[in-house]
């Protein structure tokens, strides 16, 4: 399982539900990389998507509490339920409650680091700060709409 992510300098992921960042090279990536795969997410993050729609071209895994069955997504009531759902090679593409449950299974993070730090209510774990991981490859700067960010991956210890 690897989790995929957009962060800012401080590991803010979001505000007031919404995304920090709008970058389309991220936005491309996160598709190139998805499409096709399993992805896991938390019901307040399927909200934010456009209809509260899941992906396209992709299956999903929705977390929640709740019994209501979600159109083309499958649900998991729990962390156990989601990982074996999902089996091998599955994404989790967030929020944070989800990405705080399921990174201890997680063995490689994408994380799109975004040079600035905007107002966050919403944090992913810091994995700087944290042994089990380390950077296993970093890209050049890139720019968009003023903000510089690089595509870093780390994988866990
Ligand atoms: N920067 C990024 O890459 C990125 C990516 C994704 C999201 N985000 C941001 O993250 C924020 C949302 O994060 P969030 O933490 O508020 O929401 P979330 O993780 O997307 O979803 C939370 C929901 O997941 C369900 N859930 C959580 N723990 C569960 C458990 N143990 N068992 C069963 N269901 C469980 C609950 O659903 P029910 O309420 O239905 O029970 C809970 O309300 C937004 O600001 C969003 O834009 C950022």
């Amino acid at each position: 399982m690897q989790a995929i992510v957009c962060v800012s300098r401080n590991w803010g992921i979001g505000l007031d539900g919404r995304l920090l960042f709008h970058l389309s090279a991220d936005l491309k990536r996160f598709r190139a990389l998805t499409v096709g795969k399993t992805v896991i997410l938390g019901s307040r993050t399927l909200a934010t998507f456009p209809g509260g729609k899941p992906l396209p071209d992709r299956r999903s895994i929705v977390l929640t509490r709740g019994d209501a069955p979600v159109e083309g997504a499958e649900t998991a009531h729990s962390v156990e339920e989601a990982a074996a759902l999902a089996g091998d090679g599955a994404f989790v593409i967030g929020g944070a409650s989800v990405y705080a449950l399921l990174l201890p299974l997680c063995e490689r993070v994408l994380v799109t680091k975004v040079d600035a730090q905007p107002e966050a209510d919403s944090f992913f774990p810091n994995l700087d700060a944290h042994p089990d991981w380390r950077v296993e490859r970093e890209s050049e700067e890139l720019e968009e709409n003023g903000l510089r960010f690089r595509f870093v991956d780390y994988v866990r210890v």
